[in-house]
């Protein structure tokens, strides 16, 4: 009965190293704001065995945050967690600074009962550093999703993640030369435009997506600071217009040079001509 039930064990400790991946751990993905909750494994019915424990990054100490089913109060964020009727972890209005490293265990008689198999939360959050927005003004916005130590950048080299920004009506924007979207690292994308006069109240989107599955996604909504002055809208691309300009202004330098040294030729040409005439006339 007892090998049997090892290799029961056995079997499902690598069915699901297959399902989460090379981890080991389940991944859960969540954007800034939402609601998530994170399953505990190996829970025992009643949850007073239940303990959950947190750890941001590698650095950092472990946090209690449940201990045999009672929330310990003592915590920063201790308002925004419950425990479900499964023993899973409720996080209220997630942040991105709740990523991390979560582990259920349960304690029976003091003794630890069962595998430990912790969460890895993912939190994917949009933000902007800017303070000015109107209509003309350039905006950056940065999505970037924060996990445990490097766990997002294997997701993103070794998993196929990725990152995609869309318009409210979920039209891919990365063709569009309005924006500039760049990596600056693995784990982030950042969106660059110009604010037009229509963009007040626009939302953008960045979908984290493996491959053709969005996994979680992230918005943000654009709202104009100060006066209501509505500035005359000056959609073309700035450095097209610079560009023609100088292709202008160099064809205008050539035909200048041409004019001139047609004007210089004819004015000492004339005279020479005029000479010459004298000259020949004479001889003849
Ligand atoms: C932007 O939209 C908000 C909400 O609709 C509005 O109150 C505000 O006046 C608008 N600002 C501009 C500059 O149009």
């Amino acid at each position: 009965m007892a090998g049997i039930c090892q290799m029961c064990f056995l079997g499902q400790v690598i069915l699901s190293s297959f399902l989460t991946g090379t981890t080991g751990n389940r991944d859960v993905f969540s954007s800034s704001g939402e609601d998530v909750s994170l399953p505990c494994d190996n829970a025992l019915s009643g949850c007073t065995s239940t303990v959950w424990n947190y750890n941001q990054n590698i650095r950092s100490s472990a946090v209690e945050l449940f201990a045999k089913g009672k929330k310990k109060n003592n915590i920063k964020r201790h308002e925004r967690l419950s425990l479900g009727s499964d023993c899973s972890l409720n996080i209220y209005k997630t942040s991105e600074e709740d990523h991390g490293m979560y582990t259920c265990q349960q304690f029976v008689y003091d003794t630890p009962y069962g595998t430990d198999k912790s969460v890895s939360l993912h939190v994917l959050h949009v933000s902007s550093t800017q303070n000015e927005m109107r209509s003309g003004s350039s905006v950056t916005l940065s999505c970037q999703l924060f996990s445990h130590e490097n766990s997002c950048d294997t997701l993103f080299r070794t998993e196929g993640f990725q990152l995609v920004w869309v318009n409210q009506a979920g039209v891919n924007l990365h063709k569009d030369f309005r924006y500039q979207i760049l990596l600056p690292g693995q784990c982030i994308s950042t969106l660059t435009t110009k604010l037009l006069n229509e963009d007040n109240n626009t939302e953008w989107r960045c979908l984290l997506k493996m491959r053709k599955e969005t996994k979680t996604t992230a918005s943000y909504t654009v709202r104009f600071t100060g006066s209501n002055t509505v500035i005359p809208v000056t959609t073309i691309n700035k450095a097209t217009t610079n560009a023609s300009e100088t292709e202008g202004s160099k064809i205008c330098v050539s035909l200048y040079r041409v004019i001139v040294v047609i004007v210089q030729i004819s004015v000492f040409a004339a005279p020479t001509v005029i000479f010459l005439q004298i000259i020949c006339a004479r001889r003849a």
